[in-house]
């Protein structure tokens, strides 16, 4: 018989929850310690079991998936992306994943890169020599004018910049929903930010209904994502497609979950590139060397090999999505622990990238690790796109993307830090508390 795993007894409720909002990444890290792979502890009457090992990660990810639904942190942001395929369980997230796949092609991505480095190039001419930035408000304007272009067009202007602009009110309201009187909150229009964010998504459905309107009477393919997932058949399901709903669900999910995470990948790939200026240096030869003056195109991407080394390394130390969890629909064990029906099953990308059984001098920044001839690992002690049947749609997207960018802006820049002391704070994503920054350099 299975039993629940090992864990501490004698947490005070109230600290133990205002840690896990306000720092949860170190007491993770003390479960791990403490308790070894498996570990469990309860905060109001919740139960949560935290597995940090990759063979219990793995089963709980992929091999028993289907005993597990998304936790209720994300069952709650529903308020906004409805049942977009972040939120959506089973039968309606197969179908949906499904109907979305076409879009992540390969060659499909390949046909976003020119809108991806087109963002870059207007944001590297928009620097000037010397300037003060917050390198990570940057990486956050740059990943949503990406994002916006691919996925309503880049030749929409006026359009994607609204949708820009009601967008970037969401995301600032974003931790609202995370907050658990959320579902309350949002039924009370006497709350002022609670009012700026109803409004936000009716401006966003307003805008991305005309959209979808106008492209269901024109039947064009604009080549970008709405039009993919317009245009896309359940040829192997029921042969439809999507109604204006979930449409619009995908779009807004697709739009949400692709921006912060790149963003913070990019920002935290700056700081250390400022901490480490050898690294630095070898990036920007690289660069030179792979593409000369011109600016890099999709044919680019496999051999900017170092400049993804630097990225996967990166988000090695500072996994934008720093932990992934699932609620248990039924009893069910995970190698030798059980793990019990209505508990919460965590597996933290920040404990197990940096854990010393996998990796050699964990908390070195080393982006040789990742060089074309680097040490096989256990697959799941880097899972910075989570695994299984929901693991991330976006992943070839985000490496296109975060390559191209990083490469481009390069290409033109060195950075310094203001400050090398930045914290970082897990909230939804791995956000550098109050951002970064740093003096930009042009290269001579
Ligand atoms: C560095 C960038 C990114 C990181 C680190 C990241 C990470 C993740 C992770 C860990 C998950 C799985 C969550 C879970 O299992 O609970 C996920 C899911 C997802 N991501 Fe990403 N992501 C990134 C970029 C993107 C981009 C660019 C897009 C879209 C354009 C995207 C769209 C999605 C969607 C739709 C899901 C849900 C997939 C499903 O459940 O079927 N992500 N992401």
């Amino acid at each position: 018989m299975a039993r629940t795993p090992p864990g501490p007894r004698s947490l005070l409720p109230g600290r133990l929850l205002r840690t896990l909002q306000r720092d949860p990444i170190p007491l993770f890290t003390r479960l791990a310690r403490d308790y070894g792979d498996a570990s469990m502890f309860s905060v109001l009457g919740q139960k949560i079991v935290f597995f940090n090992h990759p063979d219990l990660i793995a089963e709980l990810l992929v091999a028993q998936n289907r005993f597990f639904h998304k936790s209720r942190v994300l069952q709650r942001s529903k308020i906004v992306f409805g049942e977009g395929l972040l939120t959506s369980e089973d039968p309606l997230h197969l179908r949906q994943r499904r109907l979305a796949q076409p879009a992540f092609h390969r060659e499909r991505i390949a046909r976003y890169a020119e809108a991806m480095v087109a963002c870059a190039a207007r944001t590297r001419e928009r620097w000037r020599d010397g300037e003060m930035l917050d390198v990570h408000h940057e990486m956050m304007r740059l990943t949503l004018d990406v994002v916006a272009k691919t996925l309503f067009g880049a030749d929409v202007g006026g359009e994607a910049d609204e949708i820009g602009a009601a967008l970037t009110q969401l995301v600032d309201l974003f931790p609202l929903l995370m907050n658990p009187l959320a579902p309350l909150l949002q039924k009370l229009p006497i709350v002022p930010s609670t009012r700026r964010f109803r409004r936000a998504v009716e401006r966003l459905d307003r805008t991305i209904y005309a959209m979808i309107e106008a492209r269901r009477k024109s039947e064009e393919d604009r080549g970008d994502l709405l039009s993919m997932l317009l245009l896309a058949q359940d040829v192997e399901g029921d042969g439809g497609g999507m109604t204006d709903r979930q449409l619009r669900d995908e779009a807004m999910t697709l739009f949400l979950a692709g921006h912060e995470t790149t963003a913070n990948a990019l920002a935290w790939t700056w700081y250390l590139l400022g901490l480490h200026p050898d690294v630095a240096e070898a990036l920007h030869a690289h660069v030179d060397e792979v593409l000369g003056d011109r600016l890099p195109t999709a044919a680019d991407y496999p051999r900017l090999d170092f400049a993804e080394a630097v990225l996967a390394e990166s988000m090695r130390l500072y996994p934008p999505a720093w932990a992934v969890s699932r609620l248990a629909m039924q009893d069910v064990t995970i190698g030798e622990w059980l793990v019990p029906r209505g508990a919460v099953a965590v597996a933290a990308q920040a404990v197990m990238h940096r854990d010393a059984r996998f990796w050699l001098e964990p908390e070195r920044f080393d982006p040789s690790r990742f060089s074309a001839s680097g040490a096989t690992r256990s697959k799941f002690a880097y899972f910075p796109f989570g695994g299984g049947p929901r693991i991330c749609i976006g992943e070839g997207f985000a490496w296109m993307e975060g390559v191209l960018l990083l490469a481009t802006l390069a290409q033109r820049w060195r950075i310094e830090l203001l400050s090398r002391d930045v914290a970082a704070q897990a909230s939804i994503t791995l956000r550098p508390r109050g951002g970064i920054a740093v003096r930009v350099r042009h290269r001579v």
